[in-house]
């Protein structure tokens, strides 16, 4: 009898596992392939790994605007994905190892909800049932498809495939601008491809401030995508050797197709029907003080959960919720309200709390202050001035919410997460004084503005 099966390794379960030994409660993680789950296998890992390649390569390409002579500068497919391989043997070989030293039984098979536990069935049919005091389900999400667009492996494919392409596509269709589409808009316009980048809605990275998302079109229009917002594609007419992508009265030829436009959850046969979780489209309604599904002992966390982020850290946090109250009946809630988005374009696209209209949607007096990068010494050092910082505060009140743009967008937004969860006002924020010269200033800046006393 375990204190806790858990049913998939990704970032919610393996947290989850990790976690369970600050309570010395014995653990099952039940995975059937490797553990890692999506971000670290063909996701968040592996993208950024393609994304540190173009960046290099861009920055060689542009060597002697520093001064520095480096000619030809190509990429070597093969090597990059070989290294961007390695990165992920490396983190996946290292889970394993923490794992093992905290003792979690990793167990290989498909884990299926059963009377008093979980059903696992191996690779060679037979079943195995682990009893269980609790369970945590965390099998994750998978790539979302469209009408006229079924992947097959090749010509039409997701990320997952993407992540793996061995030779740089010449030219490429990305249907949906989110976190996904953006990133591999990025890369493969700084890595030389023709990208032509299709969003329904009216804007790149909808959800994000509507400044980040004209900073970033701008920033991948300059690099040659084609960005074509408030768009919806017909289906693909896909040839043995090339697809063509028909959108009003126009159409584009490409080589690939990468359809980036959502993920659905996983939840189909792992033995929901037999319990009272509640399904809502296909994800599992839960308490989010706790994690607990609708079924006494059965908790889920991660992107199968309905109604929270799909991102690997919300996962992760869920996971520490979970096995929190499994283990003590304390609450130790995930704090949605100051969760980070990070979109690791080049620009970085980071975010944290409301944006301005989700602030007035909610029904704030808001004041919004910005500044751009222009300015900023330290931008101005790396030759990346086109991003800026956005922060949106109550009239009179805490800082609500902001938005960064511009090199390291994803590492100085965190001073942010800070403001937005401990609901700063700008004038306390602002108190503080920030290196220079830094990126981070321009927050600084517009923290000085928002408490009415600007500097520069
Ligand atoms: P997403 O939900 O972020 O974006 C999908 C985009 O596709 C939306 O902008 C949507 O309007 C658009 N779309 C939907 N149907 C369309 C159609 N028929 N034609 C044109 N556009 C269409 O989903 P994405 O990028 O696939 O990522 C999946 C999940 O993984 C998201 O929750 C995302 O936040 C997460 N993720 C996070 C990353 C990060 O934090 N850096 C990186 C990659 C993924």
């Amino acid at each position: 009898m375990f204190d806790v099966v858990i049913i998939g390794g990704g970032p919610g379960g393996y947290a989850a596992a990790l976690y369970a030994h600050n309570f010395n409660l014995s653990v099952a993680l039940v995975e059937k392939d490797r553990v890692g789950g999506t971000c670290l296998l063909r996701g968040c890992i592996p993208a950024k790994t393609w994304l540190k390649t173009a960046e290099v390569f861009t920055t060689v390409q542009k060597a002697a605007e520093y001064g520095v002579q480096a000619s030809n500068a190509s990429i070597d497919w093969n090597a990059a994905l070989e290294r961007k391989n390695r990165v992920v043997e490396g983190l996946v070989k290292g889970l394993g190892g923490l794992l093992r030293a905290r003792k979690v039984d990793v167990i290989d098979g498909f884990g299926r909800l059963a009377a008093g536990g979980v059903d696992v069935t191996s690779g060679d049919g037979s079943v195995r049932r682990l009893e269980a005091r609790n369970v945590i389900i965390a099998t994750g999400s998978q790539p979302r498809a469209i009408p006229g667009y079924g992947f097959d492996g090749n010509r039409v494919v997701s990320s997952r495939e993407a992540l793996d392409w061995t030779e740089r596509p010449q030219r490429v269709a990305i249907i949906g601008a989110g976190a996904i589409g953006c990133e591999f808009a990025s890369l493969l316009g700084d890595a030389g491809s023709e990208v032509h980048l299709f969003e329904m809605l009216d804007q790149v990275v909808p959800g994000v401030e509507p400044e980040a998302a004209k900073a970033l079109t701008r920033e991948l229009k300059k690099k040659g995508v084609n960005v074509r917002t408030g768009v919806t594609v017909a289906p693909a007419e896909v040839h043995p050797d090339r697809v063509i992508v028909p959108f009003g009265d126009d159409s584009v030829e490409v080589d690939k197709v990468l359809v980036a436009v959502g993920r659905a959850p996983v939840t189909e046969d792992i033995g929901l029907e037999t319990t009272n979780v509640t399904v809502e489209r296909g994800f599992v309604h839960v308490d989010r003080a706790t994690m607990l599904t609708d079924e006494p002992g059965i908790y889920a966390v991660g992107d199968i959960v309905a109604g929270t982020p799909q991102l690997a850290h919300a996962g992760f946090a869920e996971g520490i919720a979970a096995v929190t109250h499994l283990a003590t009946g304390e609450l130790a809630p995930v704090d949605y309200r100051a969760i980070p988005l990070v979109v690791y374009t080049h620009p970085e696209v980071a975010s944290v709390g409301l944006t301005e209209a989700a602030a007035r949607e909610a029904g704030y007096g808001v004041e919004v202050h910005d500044h751009g990068m222009r300015g900023v010494g330290r931008a101005i050092i790396q030759g990346e001035v086109g991003g800026l910082v956005k922060i949106v505060n109550q009239v009179d009140g805490p800082i609500l919410g902001a938005t960064v743009v511009g090199p390291g967008a994803g590492e100085i937004i965190h001073e942010l997460m800070y403001s937005v969860a401990w609901e700063a006002l700008p004038a306390e924020a602002a108190a503080f004084i920030h290196a220079h010269p830094t990126v981070s200033e321009a927050i600084g800046e517009t923290l000085l503005t928002a408490a009415g006393r600007s500097l520069h």
